[in-house]
């Protein structure tokens, strides 16, 4: 979910329902905005689905100079009007919106409601009649009532709160869920993520877990929830406004399939030193070679980037390395002994699941290093060590180009890391970056290819071996994540062990081949699924090719071609996506940073 709240002089609408969409990628089930104008009177507005929608049912007439928005990714409750944030107080007073889930609602409700009934279904809606019950102590100031409510809430919030009986003054706190506040001349501003309000200001201030905050027109004051004052100084964010702007492309996910071979040359020039050698600080350097062991921890696609990592660090550091899906990380930790290093992986570096892993990790004491594309993200703040993606901000919920600057931000550690300096990774990236745009500019091939392969499929196999099978399974997450053809990645030797059961007359089945030394074997599994009935498509490297191949990529260092392969792989979820008619940068169900666990 995503939260925004302002108050200051200007249309409050339009600032929160545009700062809603720049959230949208945190979720689109449900969206509503509470608005207070000079006078002191409150409009709320809430709609099911996107802001667009919400959009219809607002009045923007409303000469509001405070407010407060939300867009939800639903976790209690259905998606639903009577859902959706904000949520009031029943006594109307007090209007809350949550990003966050709050452990303790049962026994919050049980406590402090025992006699209040509830609309809807979310956990938010206690957390506001609570701050309701603490106000019925006339001797409490907003700032107490909010405090008391606070201290008695468990779990993981961002809050923006409005008290109509104060409608001078808004409030928020946050544990665990990011928040920030951007400061203006004669405005303030509070947002899960500076994009939301970038076009405003450029000056924000960091809240850490345990603050709650002040906003006037012209003053923020920061305090601890227990009471102690905080001065901090705001920072510059150096989110480009023009970066968030789709420009001349239909969708976002192309926008950004389009950007890699920028991404990726841009990735190399930040890590290159003034010698031309490719660099990470130093510390971090002596933090990797201290490891005799290094975990890394992710999700989603982030996860899939992962086995790329220890496929490098093994043969390139020759660092061992294990890869654990954060979310499954506390039910089977590894058995750690010796000097571990755990790694990161996130394109937000907001991801809980992942968070909640490096909270672990920092209890036990261990180094920690965080690979994500935003600055200052909760994940990069409370690691050691941050290695940047300078990927650019990436909106489409599918994740194309942070996957693949997060392959050749690892390869750039591990070569880092290497002692055999033969393998000249930086020319071997230039020379993947221009077959890249080679792909890119022959994407009405791909477009074909999806038209006759997938289209009209209810399921569909991507298979290979080695790295191959690395990237299968992120090309499958791409297709069936924004397309709903059900997709499986599947290690091409083991499909015959079950799986091969599925296979149909038609069922799609593209296969990676870009190793010499595995080609042979996988092009024996096409056979296999061929004989079956399957409709196979190869998608092969330079050099590896039969005449019959229906793709070829352009010769790469073999390390590396996962990089090049997953590009037709995006293309074909894109196009096929397209074809079947469904939204490709805002699919059902999913949202692109999933802040609860
Ligand atoms: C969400 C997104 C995925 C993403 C995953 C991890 O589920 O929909 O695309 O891979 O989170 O996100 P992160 O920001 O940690 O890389």
């Amino acid at each position: 979910c995503g939260i925004v709240g302002y108050i200051g002089q200007s249309a409050v609408q339009e600032i929160l329902l545009s700062g809603l969409e720049k959230l949208e990628y945190r979720g689109y089930d449900s969206a509503g905005i509470f608005v207070v104008d000079k006078i002191g009177n409150s409009h709320l507005f809430r709609e099911k689905g996107r802001i667009a929608e919400l959009r219809e049912v607002v009045d923007f007439d409303v000469p509001a100079q405070m407010g407060i928005g939300h867009t939800r990714w639903a976790t209690h409750g259905v998606p639903s009007i009577a859902n959706a944030h904000p949520h009031q107080s029943q006594d109307g007073r007090f209007t809350l919106v949550h990003n966050g889930v709050i452990e303790n609602f049962q026994e919050l409700k049980a406590t402090y409601l025992p006699d209040v009934a509830l609309t809807g279904n979310t956990d938010t809606e206690i957390v506001v009649n609570v701050i309701a019950h603490f106000a019925k102590n006339d001797a409490l100031t907003t700032k107490e009532i909010f405090r008391e409510a606070l201290k008695v809430v468990k779990g993981s919030y961002a809050f923006a709160l409005i008290d109509s009986k104060d409608p001078e003054i808004l409030w928020a706190a946050k544990n665990k869920s990011p928040l920030l506040i951007g400061v203006g001349t004669d405005f303030h501003v509070v947002a899960s993520d500076a994009m939301a309000t970038i076009q405003l200001t450029d000056q924000y201030v960091e809240i850490h877990d345990g603050e709650m905050v002040q906003l006037t027109n012209t003053d923020f004051a920061i305090e601890t929830v227990s009471g102690s004052v905080i001065n901090r100084a705001p920072y510059k964010a150096t989110v480009d406004a023009a970066d968030l702007e789709k420009g001349m492309y239909p969708y976002y996910m192309l926008k950004e399939i389009d950007e890699q071979p920028a991404v990726l040359r841009r990735i190399v020039q930040q890590y290159q030193n003034s010698a031309g050698e490719l660099e990470i600080p130093n510390e971090l350097k002596q933090a990797v070679e201290a490891a005799d062991r290094i975990h890394i921890v992710a999700c989603g696609t982030s996860y899939h980037a992962g086995w790329l990592g220890k496929h490098f660090l093994e043969k390139m550091a020759g660092i061992p390395t294990e890869v654990h899906i954060a979310s499954e990380f506390s039910y089977n930790p590894p058995l750690i002994k010796g000097n571990p290093l755990f790694v990161f992986i996130s394109q937000s570096g907001e991801t809980a699941d992942s968070r909640q892993v490096l909270v672990k990790v920092k209890e036990w004491g261990y180094p920690t290093l965080t690979i994500t594309n935003v600055q200052g993200s909760t994940l990069s703040r409370e690691a050691n060590h941050t290695l940047l993606l300078h990927a650019g901000p990436e909106i489409a919920v599918a994740s194309t180009k942070a996957y693949t600057a997060q392959i050749s931000v690892l390869a750039i550690l591990a070569a880092t890391l290497s002692e055999e300096k033969d393998f000249a990774l930086i020319h071997e990236l230039g020379i993947v970056a221009n077959a890249m745009d080679s792909i890119i500019a022959e994407k009405e091939q791909i477009a074909e290819l999806a038209e006759a392969y997938l289209t009209d499929k209810r399921s569909a196999f991507y298979i290979g071996r080695g790295l191959d099978y690395y990237v299968s399974m992120e090309a499958a997450l791409k297709l069936k994540e924004i397309s709903y053809v059900q997709t499986e990645g599947f290690a091409a030797g083991e499909l015959k062990h079950g799986t091969i059961a599925l296979i149909e007359e038609g069922t799609p089945v593209i296969a990676l081949i870009t190793q010499a030394e595995n080609a042979s074997h996988t092009r024996g599994n096409i056979e296999e699924v061929r004989s079956r009935g399957a409709h196979t498509c190869v998608c092969v490297m330079e050099g590896l090719q039969q005449e019959s191949d229906q793709l070829v990529l352009p010769a790469v260092h073999p390390m590396l071609t996962p990089l090049l392969a997953v590009v037709p792989t995006q293309l074909l979820a894109y196009y096929a996506t397209l074809q079947r008619g469904f939204d490709v940068d805002k699919p059902r169900n999913l949202a692109k940073s999933v802040t609860v666990e």
